[in-house]
């Protein structure tokens, strides 16, 4: 009795997503394909922009950090729940859980501010022209590139901290198939709302900043193109704000699938397209 107590002290179990054989194996497959896919697409995207000399402009070299940080969450989150799911074993260690809930955190925080400085370069390029290689430097983007990655990373280091310093007497046992920090707080005997709050207002700046950005970007981008004469160039300047449009709504869509209540089908849906 004692001894097992203390295995499961510091291992959490994961519910899983289904304890239907057939499913699992589903299941199984389809994140493995996934994982696969995002590996290989991203690896490729990332290496082409390496390479090309043409493509070393801030919204490749950007799109490239979106790249790296999807490998890092599919990477922290997919092998872990094929081998669960595998070997039917469903704990995972205090360590294993504390990176995904760290890089679920991070890479989310860093997303969204990256797609906020990705809308200011477009603004930049459409509605500065003239100015925009002073505008968009090197060091510039450098500068706020690193600034995201920092402030994201540090922020979700600080929230998984102290999650962990939570006391988790009453159960070990996630009702989800990977860890992430709602499920987590209901587990905990003290009080979480300290917790709670600080990130939530952690996750509201950030993605209020970034989405405020992005919008007021795009009403200017949206009215000077508007006030181009040709048609031929509003369709060209428009034409190179698609990539990040595309990603921009990917990104807040995923949010507000969030925000509707957890229902089942949702939390899976949430995590399939977040991969
Ligand atoms: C990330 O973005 C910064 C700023 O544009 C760039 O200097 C850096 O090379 C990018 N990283 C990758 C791996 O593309």
């Amino acid at each position: 009795m004692e001894n097992s107590n203390q295995t499961s002290s510091n291992r959490f179990i994961l519910l899983g997503l289904t304890n239907i054989p057939y499913l699992q194996a589903i299941y199984v497959s389809v994140f493995f394909v996934i994982y696969i896919t995002t590996l290989s697409a991203n690896s490729l995207f990332i290496i082409v922009v390496r390479i090309n000399e043409r493509l070393q402009t801030p919204m490749y070299l950007l799109l490239s950090n979106l790249s790296i940080l999807d490998i890092c969450l599919s990477s922290t989150i997919s092998p872990r729940i094929m081998i669960n799911t595998l070997s039917q074993d469903r704990s995972v260690s205090v360590l294993d859980c504390a990176l995904q809930m760290f890089f679920n955190l991070a890479v989310g925080g860093t997303e969204c501010l990256i797609l906020a400085v990705m809308a200011y370069d477009r603004y930049a390029a459409i509605c500065q022209p003239l100015h925009y290689n002073t505008v968009m430097n090197k060091t510039f983007c450098i500068c706020v590139a690193t600034g995201s990655w920092t402030l994201s990373f540090i922020s979700a280091f600080l929230h998984v901290f102290f999650t962990f310093q939570l006391p988790y007497c009453r159960s070990h046992t996630v009702n989800h198939f990977f860890c992430e920090m709602p499920p987590f707080f209901r587990l905990s005997c003290r009080d979480t709302w300290p917790n709670e709050l600080a990130v939530y207002i952690t996750a509201t700046i950030i993605a209020m900043c970034s989405f405020c950005l992005t919008l007021i970007s795009y009403i200017h981008i949206i009215s000077t193109i508007l006030n181009f004469r040709s048609s031929e160039g509003r369709k060209k300047s428009f034409s190179t704000c698609t990539s990040h449009l595309t990603v921009v709504s990917l990104f807040y869509g995923t949010i507000l699938l969030y925000m509707i209540p957890h229902s089942e089908t949702s939390k899976q849906l949430q995590l399939f397209i977040r991969l």
